[in-house]
């Protein structure tokens, strides 16, 4: 066999001694334009459990590698002069020049050919090899070449980074965020050998611009970040090699392989630096190609096996590093924070890790967050323990006169289960059970205004008396029986109207005893969905109107808040998205023209509504499709209700259009939460595949919303919240017929959790670092 490869960085170098190792017989050989230690960068970082993966693919090479290793355990955050530091994190770092050292003389060792200066334009040259693989890097030529087979989609990220050495000594993965006059600036170091560390230099582009960075040479920009860091480098300099400042480039290929040509590292996907895992990538493809090679029967075969088994695992990291980079890019949100929230938010920032995963590691730092958490609540005016404080989930909450008890929410759910929109048993059974199980606040499902505002005909709604006096149950049987409020959703299903129960038929037509329906433009849902009539201002006036009664009704019920459905695609929010509103008058085109009528359905909702009560309003903060809804806009949606009178602003995403395409994903729309949160000011809750206590205390904590709702986690464990609130010993109301089972599970979490911690800590093998920090002890220390 012989495989030509292109390229002679980590990823083409590791494939040829993987390769060579199963087929020694075969010809393979290294094409790398530059000169064999003609390198750029500095320093290059794996995780343990990358290290685990080379120990046992090329063991020699593994151990080579580890003895030119720095290692380290900390991560260290500098911010406004204070460094929170967190162990545990197991990292090595190691210089990339010696690396690539290193796995070229194992891939002389086993008879790799490695050809040096020389730089492959075509790939006919290698007609006769068997496979050819493509590891030339970032700017690769031969995917460019191929651009409409591989189809490369190249997003240029707006922050500009450079990669700069020094000699600092550190002890820790070091994070630097540095207020300027021109604007922050953020450092990424790292030691990689004795006396070198890596320093990545990242700033927004106005910042740059305003520090004058365009247009400096290497070394003049090296100068400038020396005089921004040069408090914390000691006298030490900064060193350059190639480090021109650039814009990330995350670049996903739509295929991996053309014929016997596959695309390996940089070339192929490349992940942003803020998670350390270019390098870590590139082997990782090397290790796969081999193992697919060892498998299938042929080349053929075995790029499929590559490309179809390694995509997930390179979109997770991918969507990973995008998480981070995003976090990055968007610092100045987080400027104002308290630092150990800051640092707090940092750590937690890719959701690999977690609260309870800090709490294991670095308990004094949780305990510092716990604490500013507690002391922004007692802030508000809450009598909260600062010394000895509950965890973020437990911890109350204000919204205008309404306190709720902790910050977890029963989302709202349709039970699809009314009959002529009366709520019945099952209600009164569903929502006091989730009520007596702790959750701070219980939303109603969508409760609709009118019989034609109903989504389906199990919709419950709040446009009669027997409604009214249903609804009235339930709210006063939480109200005697729990410590929950509880909030009404009002809604008016809009197009996606006259549709089956969610068990026959997710918005899908009813066959038969629908009702017409009504939307901002006359565009069905699914083409044979039926077709809506444009709301006329008669239309407008008259639903408005329903509103301003079912919130009439509501407060005649006694609910504690009240909550206006304006996402998902139901009536407001078709106002509000560009691709279901298609209006030419005041009501479409601009984002403040859309809004307008949502808005005013809100501004004479809460004209009804007690002033004393908060209001809220739930935004689909993305149509996750082209040409529809984003964050940005998001941000806007919920500035204007906020100068509404708006409370808290619920954010969802989607279920606009059908043929949106989300990302799904562990808490995939706290994101946009985040955004809002934090760039609109205003309250927000998250929701969205939020399954454990220990998400909802990583989101608080990280202050990415003020609550958490979780929807499908309640429909089986309406106790939730008090299980939670066992674990985390913090003390919640419970039913005096229900105490001796409480009483039962906070004595039990006690020695549970002390079991589970035990066994994590014990489990946990322990990092190089820590390995090595043992070897090294001195015996009399012993
Ligand atoms: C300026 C810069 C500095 C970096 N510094 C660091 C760092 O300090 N630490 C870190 O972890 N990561 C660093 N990275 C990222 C990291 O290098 C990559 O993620 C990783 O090296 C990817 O490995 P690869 O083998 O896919 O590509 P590369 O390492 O880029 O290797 C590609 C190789 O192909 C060669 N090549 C390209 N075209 C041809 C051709 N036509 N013919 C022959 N040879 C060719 C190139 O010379 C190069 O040696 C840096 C990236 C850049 C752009
Ligand atoms: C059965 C069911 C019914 C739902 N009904 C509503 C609803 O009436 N109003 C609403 O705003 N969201 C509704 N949703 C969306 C949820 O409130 C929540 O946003 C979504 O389920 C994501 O959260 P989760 O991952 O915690 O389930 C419903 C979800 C489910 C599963």
């Amino acid at each position: 066999m012989k495989v030509a490869i292109i390229g002679g960085g980590p990823a083409g170098l590791y494939a040829a001694i993987l390769l060579k190792k199963q087929r020694p017989q075969a010809e393979i050989t290294v094409h790398e334009r530059n000169r064999a230690d003609d390198t750029f960068g500095f320093g290059v970082v794996f995780s343990d459990a990358t290290l685990d993966n080379f120990e046992k693919y090329d063991p020699p090479s593994y151990r080579r590698i580890t003895q030119e290793f720095a290692y380290w355990d900390d991560i260290a955050v500098h911010f406004r002069g204070t460094v929170h530091r967190v162990g545990g994190n197991g990292f090595c770092g190691c210089s990339r020049r010696t690396l690539l050292l290193i796995l070229q003389e194992r891939a002389r060792e086993l008879g790799v050919t490695l050809a040096f200066e020389t730089d492959v334009d075509d790939e006919a040259r290698f007609a006769d090899a068997d496979l050819i693989v493509i590891a030339d890097g970032i700017n690769s030529r031969f995917r460019d070449r191929h651009i409409d087979h591989f189809q490369p989609q190249v997003d240029l990220r707006s922050n500009k980074f450079a990669w700069m050495g020094s000699t600092k000594p550190l002890d820790a993965f070091t994070f630097i965020f540095q207020e300027t006059e021109w604007g922050p600036f953020i450092a990424h170091a790292y030691q990689y050998e004795a006396g070198r560390s890596t320093w990545i230099f990242e700033t927004d582009a106005d910042t740059f611009q305003r520090a004058g960075l365009e247009g400096l040479s290497e070394q003049q920009s090296a100068d400038r970040m020396a005089g921004i860091f040069g408090w914390f480098l000691d006298g030490h300099p900064l060193l350059i090699n190639r480090s021109m400042w650039r814009n990330f480039p995350m670049i996903r290929s739509q295929r991996w392989v053309k014929d016997n040509m596959v695309l390996l590292g940089d070339a192929k996907a490349t992940a942003h630096f803020s998670i350390g895992s270019g390098t870590k990538l590139a082997m990782e493809d090397a290790i796969a190609l081999a193992d697919a090679m060892a498998q299938a029967p042929t080349v053929d075969a075995a790029l499929q096996t590559y490309e179809h088994g390694r995509r997930e695992e390179v979109e997770k990291t991918q969507h990973a590093a995008d998480v981070s980079l995003v976090w990055f890019e968007h610092v100045d949100r987080f400027w104002d924070f308290d630092p150990v929230q800051f640092a707090f938010g940092v750590m937690t920032r890719a959701k690999a890790i977690t609260y309870d995963n800090l709490t294991l590691r670095a308990p004094e730092f949780v305990r510092e967050v716990d604490v500013a958490f507690a002391k922004q609540v007692r802030g508000k005016g809450f009598d909260v323990d600062i010394d000895k404080p509950v965890a973020p989930m437990f911890q109350p909450l204000r919204l205008r006169e309404m306190q709720v008890a902790n910050r977890a929410v029963v989302s709202p759910m349709c039970m699809y289960s009314a009959k002529e929109g009366v709520p019945g048993n099952f209600h009164l059974v569903h929502y006091g059970s989730r009520a007596i199980g702790g959750a701070g606040l219980i939303f109603t499902e969508m409760t609709c205004i009118g019989r034609d505002a109903r989504i389906t005909p199990g919709c419950t709604g709040l446009w009669n008396d027997e409604q009214q006096a249903a609804w009235t149950r339930i709210v006063d049987f939480v109200h005697a029986n729990s410590a929950a409020r509880i909030c009404l959703q009002l809604g008016h299903a809009g197009r996606k109207g006259a549709t089956k129960l969610m068990w026959e038929g997710m918005d899908r037509p009813l066959e038969q005893g629908g009702w017409d329906t009504i939307s901002a433009s006359p565009l069905p849902y699914f083409p044979d969905s039926q077709m809506p009539r444009e709301m006329d201002r008669a239309a407008m006036d008259r639903v408005k109107q329903e509103f301003v009664i079912a919130t009439l009704r509501g407060e005649a019920c006694g609910f504690d808040m009240l909550e206006l459905h304006c996402a998902h695609g139901y009536l407001l929010a078709s106002f509000i998205s560009p691709l279901t509103n298609q209006r030419s008058d005041e009501y479409g085109g601009s984002l403040e023209n859309r809004l307008r009528y949502p808005l005013e359905v809100f501004e004479a909702m809460r004209a009804a509504w007690p002033a004393h009560k908060p209001m809220s309003v739930r935004i689909s903060a993305t149509d996750w499709a082209a040409g529809g809804i984003t964050g940005d806009d998001a941000v806007a949606v919920a500035r204007a209700f906020g100068e509404a009178g708006v409370d808290l602003v619920d954010v969802s995403t989607g279920q606009t259009v059908r043929d949106a395409q989300p990302i799904y994903g562990r808490m995939f729309q706290t994101p946009f939460s985040d955004q809002v949160r934090n760039e609109a000011r205003v309250a927000t809750m998250c929701v969205g595949n939020i399954t454990t206590a220990d998400q909802v205390n990583t989101i608080l904590a990280a202050g990415r919303a003020d609550l958490v709702a979780l929807g499908r986690p309640h429909l089986v464990d309406p106790s939730f919240t008090i299980r939670a609130a066992a674990w985390y010993g913090a003390d919640i109301a419970c039913p005096p017929q229900y105490l001796p089972g409480k009483e039962q599970i906070f004595r039990n979490s006690v020695r549970d959790r002390q079991d589970f911690e035990d066994l994590k800590i014990k489990g946990k093998p322990k990092t190089r670092a820590e390995l090595k920090a043992e070897a090294t002890k001195p015996l009399a220390a012993e």
